[in-house]
């Protein structure tokens, strides 16, 4: 056993809607942000998702003294060797808004035909029994899709109206937060985490 349930395990996150997922899959546990614990942001130096996810549980659990969780995620873009990738949320800059960094894409991308612009959005999540904990739990979800000529749709976040998602020809912000999370990135790694986390309880 890794850790008992019932346990608090701190979330290296203060998004109210990942923890409100995260908590409704670990019932058993009591998943608390960060910020309750006055945990500041670690910064994310690694050059990939699980070199930040693991950044950010490590800086968590150590602060919190806590089993802690954390993940990471972007978008990889082929025609660009795999840009945005780790620098997703700032790729138009420190601050950048989601709008500044599709445009930024859009404009990136501009003159690359339909077949060139093949893209997956990643998303790791980490969860550490302790600071010094030398085998993390890690799960990977992998969303394969297409960036668009033209931003579409009005749900989600990011890249999401840029995001063509192949199996509902639509842009991932044309669909209903339940059918995103059941194909997304973010739902197959939360799948794969949490079964392996409870095997390991
Ligand atoms: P975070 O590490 O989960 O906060 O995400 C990093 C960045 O990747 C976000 O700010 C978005 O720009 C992009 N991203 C990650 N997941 C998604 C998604 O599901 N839709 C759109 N953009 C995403």
């Amino acid at each position: 056993m890794t850790f008992s349930s019932s346990q608090q395990i701190v979330l290296a996150s203060g998004n109210l809607g990942k923890i409100k997922e995260i908590q409704a899959i670990l019932a058993t546990h009591r998943i608390v942000p960060q910020s309750v614990f006055n945990v500041q942001e670690a910064e994310e130096t690694g050059l990939t998702f699980v070199e930040n996810a693991i950044i950010k549980a490590r800086n968590a659990a150590l602060h919190a003294q806590l089993p802690a969780i954390a993940d990471d995620s972007g978008l990889v873009v082929d025609a660009l060797k795999g840009e945005p990738g780790v620098f997703s949320a700032r790729y138009a800059g420190l601050g950048a808004s989601d709008q500044d960094n599709v445009t930024k894409l859009l404009q990136t991308l501009e003159g690359v035909p339909d077949e060139q612009r093949t893209a997956r959005f990643i998303c790791v999540m980490v969860f550490m029994a302790h600071a010094e904990d030398p085998f993390p739990v890690i799960a990977q979800g992998v969303w394969e899709g297409r960036i668009l000529h033209h931003a579409v749709g009005t749900n989600g976040f990011g890249y999401d109206p840029v995001f063509w998602v192949p199996e509902y020809n639509c842009a991932s912000a044309e669909l209903s937060a339940a059918i995103k999370n059941s194909v997304s990135h973010r739902g197959q790694a939360l799948t794969g985490f949490t079964q392996i986390i409870k095997a390991r309880e």
